[in-house]
């Protein structure tokens, strides 16, 4: 299994609750490595421009509205298969649907308030991590 970089976002609502660690420790414990913290309270326009691919989608305003709600910890994650195991870990969208001991299925309230964001693919994995950090901000621990 190769080694990848994905992007994790732990949301304002699972910030507020104070869960960090939490959610750290299991990233952790599955052999994923933090290599750059950013803690961030975007802007209506920034959150826009992240998730800009779902701008045509009806939750789209509802969703930058939350994800300027409050600060967010954006985190650039290492480890082997990296990008499937963090959505493994994070478990399905809708927190109704994601399976038990997962990130969501713990902490999410609602598929707004989710408390959880990672990349879907090694192509969007790049463009998310470019898009909070630069090079200089990286630290590969492998
Ligand atoms: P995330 O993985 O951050 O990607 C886009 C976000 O849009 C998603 O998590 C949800 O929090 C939010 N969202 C709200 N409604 C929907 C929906 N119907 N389908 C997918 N994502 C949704």
């Amino acid at each position: 299994m190769a080694v990848q970089r994905t992007l994790s976002i732990i949301k304002p609502d699972a910030v507020a609750k104070n869960v960090i660690g939490d959610i750290i420790r299991r990233f952790e414990e599955n052999g994923l490595s933090v290599i750059a913290t950013n803690m961030i309270h975007l802007s209506a326009e920034q959150a826009g421009r992240f998730y800009a691919v779902h701008a045509e989608r009806p939750f789209y305003k509802d969703l930058c509205s939350f994800m300027s709600s409050g600060p967010v910890l954006a985190m650039c994650l290492e480890g082997k298969n990296a990008i499937a195991l963090n959505r493994q870990l994070m478990g399905a969208t809708n927190p109704k649907e994601a399976e038990e001991g997962t990130i969501r299925a713990d902490h999410a309230d609602s598929i707004d308030a989710n408390a959880v964001h990672g990349s879907d693919s090694e192509e969007n994995a790049a463009i998310e991590i470019d898009f909070f950090f630069s090079n200089l901000d990286i630290n590969s621990r492998l």
